[in-house]
């Protein structure tokens, strides 16, 4: 008897031994983690933004946001010439609060929003053919696409889901991914920076 408790303790201390919860997994990296650690790094922030940039369009929408999006002037001269976009084409979106009056609408000035405080990230489209696999942060590929946020203070990773930058943005495959193209391309014609309001809230597409 006296045996059959000792092997039944035995097994029992074994047991629990082997239930015992795995060490937990390093903490997941903040938006300040190293290059190698955070998903999507393989992004950069945009180099001389916004200075080499042009600011093709703006968007208002009812959330209250204003977008204003850029992109880098080598791929502007490209398309001027009637080429496709160039490798490493960066568009940026610089997103801002509009302001808002004390009846908590968006104040307008010339039918248009005013731009108040900005939204804390920049979000980045870069365009490249040689991206590896552990570039992306996602299974998902948005042809030669990958996708970056930044945090527009200190220029350091946002940590935000980059996986839902590319499932939005896959329904535009059509064209290349992106939901601004004809707005893109009015402005090569035209110079001027293109305006759109669009009536969905938050970035539904119009
Ligand atoms: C729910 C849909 C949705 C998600 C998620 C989304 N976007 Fe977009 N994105 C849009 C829409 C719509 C536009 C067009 C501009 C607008 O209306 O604000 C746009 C525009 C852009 C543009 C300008 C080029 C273009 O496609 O017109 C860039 C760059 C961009 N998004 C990057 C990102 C990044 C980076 C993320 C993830 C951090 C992201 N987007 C997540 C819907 C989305």
């Amino acid at each position: 008897m006296r045996l059959y408790i000792c092997l039944l303790l035995v097994l029992l201390t074994a047991c629990a031994t082997t239930t015992q919860p795995t060490q937990p997994t390093p903490a997941s990296p903040s938006r300040a983690g190293t290059d190698d650690q955070f998903p999507g790094s393989a992004v950069p922030y945009p180099a001389n933004f916004p200075d080499d940039f042009s600011h093709y369009l703006t968007v208002d929408r009812p959330d209250g946001t204003v977008r204003d999006i850029y992109i880098n002037a080598d791929a502007v001269a490209e398309l001027r010439q009637g080429r496709p976009l160039p490798q490493n084409t960066v568009i940026v979106v610089d997103g801002f609060h509009a302001e808002i009056d004390a009846q908590g609408q968006p104040v307008l000035e010339d039918g248009r929003y005013v731009k108040a405080a900005p939204l804390a990230m920049l979000h980045v489209a870069h365009r490249r053919a040689n991206w590896a696999d552990s570039d992306f942060p996602s299974i998902a590929r948005n042809g030669q696409w990958n996708f970056g946020s930044f945090d527009v203070e200190t220029g350091e990773r946002f940590d935000e889901d980059l996986v839902a930058c590319f499932n939005c943005h896959q329904t535009m495959a059509d064209t290349d991914f992106l939901y601004s193209t004809d707005d893109l391309l009015r402005y090569i014609r035209t110079d001027d920076t293109q305006y759109e309001f669009c009536n969905l809230r938050r970035r539904v597409p119009c």
